[in-house]
C-alpha cells in the first residue's frame, strides 16, 4: 500500500524538481489523499492558496479520482515568489530565506506543465487576496493555505468561508512548525471565532473542518 503513495510522491516530486523533499513521511500522503477524497463526497470545489510548482494538489490529482470530476481545482500563487511587502517582522527573515530557493526555476512553466493534462486545474497567477476576484467561485470542499505568511492566509480565509460546505476541509501546512507561531495564534484565532478548533496533524500541519 505505501509503495503506490511513494510512487506517486516520487512522480510529484521528479515533475516538480523538488527531489530535495524525497524524504516526506508517507504519513502525510496518506492524510492528504484521505482528506481529499472524504471532500470529494461534498459538495463544491478544490483551491490551493500557495501552489509553487504544485505538490501537494499534484498528489491529489494523481491519488484521488478528482481528475474523473467535473470539481475545478483553482491553484492561487503569485508564482513569483512570497510577496516580501506582506511579511511581518517575524516573518521576513524565513520570506526571503524562502524565495532564495522558489526562485530557482520558472515556477510558473513547472506548474504549467504539471498541470497540463488536468482539464479541471485552474492557475491563477497573481497575488492573493487580490487575486481571489479573478475568478468565480461558488463552493468549495477542500482548501489548502500554504503561502508561508499570516496576512494573506487570514484574508483568504476571511473571504472564503462563507463559500465553504459544511464539512468542508481546510488544510493548514505551516500550522505547527517552528518559525511559524503568528501563522498557529492567527488561525486558533480564527477557528474560535467560528466556534471551532484546529486539529494538529504528526506531521505539523493543521486541519481545520467547517
Ligand atoms: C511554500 S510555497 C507552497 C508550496 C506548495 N503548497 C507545494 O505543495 O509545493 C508558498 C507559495 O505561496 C505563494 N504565495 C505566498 N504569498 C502569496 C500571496 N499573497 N499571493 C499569492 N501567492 C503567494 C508563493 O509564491 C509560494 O509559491
Amino acid at each position: 500500500m505505501a509503495a503506490v503513495y511513494d510512487f506517486a510522491w516520487i512522480d510529484a516530486l521528479s515533475e516538480s524538481n523538488l527531489c530535495v523533499l524525497l524524504a516526506l513521511p508517507v504519513y502525510e500522503q496518506l492524510r492528504t489523499r484521505s482528506t481529499a477524497e472524504q471532500a470529494l463526497r461534498l459538495e463544491g470545489e478544490f483551491a490551493e492558496f500557495g501552489v509553487n510548482t504544485g505538490l501537494l494538489s499534484a498528489m491529489i490529482f494523481k491519488l484521488t479520482a478528482l481528475p474523473e470530476t467535473d470539481k475545478r481545482f483553482f491553484l492561487f500563487d503569485t508564482n513569483e515568489g512570497i510577496p516580501f511587502e506582506q511579511a511581518n517582522e517575524n516573518e521576513r527573515g524565513n520570506t526571503e530565506f524562502m524565495n532564495r530557493s522558489l526562485s530557482k526555476h520558472d515556477v510558473y512553466a513547472v506548474a504549467m506543465e504539471v498541470f497540463s493534462s488536468y482539464k479541471n486545474a485552474v492557475l491563477v497567477k497573481r497575488i492573493l487576496p487580490q487575486s481571489l476576484a479573478d475568478v468565480e467561485i461558488d463552493k468549495l470542499c477542500f482548501v489548502s493555505v500554504d503561502l508561508n505568511l499570516v496576512k494573506p492566509e487570514i484574508e483568504v480565509i476571511n473571504e472564503m468561508w462563507d463559500k465553504l460546505v459544511p464539512g468542508a476541509f481546510v488544510v493548514l501546512d505551516d500550522y505547527g512548525f517552528t518559525g511559524h507561531s503568528d501563522q498557529h495564534t492567527a488561525w486558533n484565532d480564527f477557528a474560535a471565532s467560528k466556534g471551532r478548533s484546529v486539529f494538529l496533524c504528526p506531521t505539523g500541519q493543521g486541519l481545520l473542518q467547517k
